[in-house]
């Protein structure tokens, strides 16, 4: 038997709710195939900062280290929730991001895809959408803005100011953007590499480095393609890209956009995978507003565990049923009410039921 130990974060808000439902679908997998999860929960996000003082505690950073994949719910609270917690120890600057950096996961997933039957989640017309949505963002995830030095002051004239820095070496440029082009040998051999290097210097070397590795991949097309023209383009023309790479920032930003072409980031999972490690979740946040409810739809939280096991565990074929289930839920007429509005002639089910109609659809395939 082979087995796997996972740890998971459940998180704050939302979290625990949807990440009910992945593990539900984990043990679906588990129980027809040949592998055994190790399940052991752990806590990270708000939470554990009220609960042990610190948003990622010593404990879980042991049993993340030990663990064959990682599962992570969404982590955060509301703006005056948050005013309780020091500025370095909210769940963002003293979890996340040092999730990241110590599992160095550089390489982020992000799948933007949307069948044509689903097509009326979102704000773009039918004639855009065309055949579907299928993107695959990729975002290096552990440099640039979001690691680089910081200096916070008041400078000789007396006034305050702030300084960030953007750093990135070419060993850091070529290990994400030789995932990128082996992506892109999977699929359609067509790379969007997302830039901005009119203006800055770290996307000259940048572009500069993704010249060199393709040489390495003859047969993939690269379009160099400006930030702020590709947001454009993702709404106009989405389906003009199929593999898209760059750095952090304009990963943060251009994933969310991702999300907005689908209808909403309830429908944007993710997976973080490094050299040694990886860890999935959701690109959305806590939806403090929706918490305890039973309403906000598992897709993101399920959708990462279908990438955990194409991406950790090699099991691709039950990952396409994970996708398959979770798509014959939505085309059935089910869905949600955080993705759907009253009246739109979905049926609308919480968030336990989509988890037990995917498990039925998953039940059912084989
Ligand atoms: C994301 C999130 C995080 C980020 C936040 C929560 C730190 O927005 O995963 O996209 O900015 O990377
Ligand atoms: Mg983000």
């Amino acid at each position: 038997m082979n087995k796997q130990k996972i740890t998971m974060l459940p998180g704050d808000g939302i979290g625990p709710e949807i990440m009910r439902e992945a593990v539900k679908v984990l043990k679906v997998i588990e129980g027809r195939n040949d592998v055994q999860f190790e399940l052991t929960e752990a806590a990270f996000g708000a939470n554990a900062y009220f609960d042990c003082g610190h948003p990622f505690p010593d404990e879980t950073k042991k049993l993340c280290d030990a663990s064959d994949a990682i599962l992570k719910g969404p982590v955060g609270l509301n703006y005056e929730e948050s005013e309780k917690i020091p500025v370095d120890l909210r769940p963002e600057r003293g979890a996340i991001l040092p999730l990241r950096k110590h599992l160095n996961t550089y390489a982020n997933f992000r799948p933007v895809s949307l069948p044509k039957g689903l097509a009326h989640f979102s704000p773009l017309k039918p004639e855009i959408i065309g055949e579907g949505i299928d993107i695959v963002m990729i975002r290096e995830l552990v440099g640039g803005l979001y690691f680089g030095e910081k200096e916070v002051g008041v400078n000789d004239k007396g006034l305050r100011y702030v300084k960030e820095t953007l750093e990135y070496d070419e060993v850091q440029i070529a290990q994400i953007v030789d995932v990128a082009f082996k992506q892109c040998m999977k699929r359609k051999k067509v790379l969007h590499n997302i830039h901005k290097n009119n203006v800055l210097k770290s996307s000259v070397l940048w572009n500069e480095v993704v010249g060199e590795v393709a040489q390495d991949y003859p047969e993939v097309e690269v379009k160099y393609q400006l930030v702020d023209a590709a947001a454009t383009l993702l709404c106009l023309n989405p389906c003009q890209f199929d593999v898209m790479v760059m750095e952090n920032m304009f990963g943060d930003i251009l994933s969310d956009q991702g999300g907005g072409i689908l209808g909403s980031l309830g429908l944007m999972p993710s997976a973080c995978i490094g050299d040694n490690n990886a860890y999935y979740e959701p690109s959305h946040g806590s939806a403090p507003d929706i918490r305890g409810q039973n309403i906000a739809n598992p897709y993101s939280m399920i959708g990462s565990v279908a990438m955990m096991l194409e991406l950790s565990f090699d099991m691709l074929e039950e990952s396409k049923n994970v996708w398959n289930a979770m798509q014959a839920v939505f085309t059935d007429g089910y869905s949600t009410a955080d993705l759907s509005k009253p009246n739109s002639g979905v049926k609308m089910i919480s968030t336990d039921e989509f988890g037990d109609r995917v498990i039925s659809a998953l039940t059912s395939q084989s």
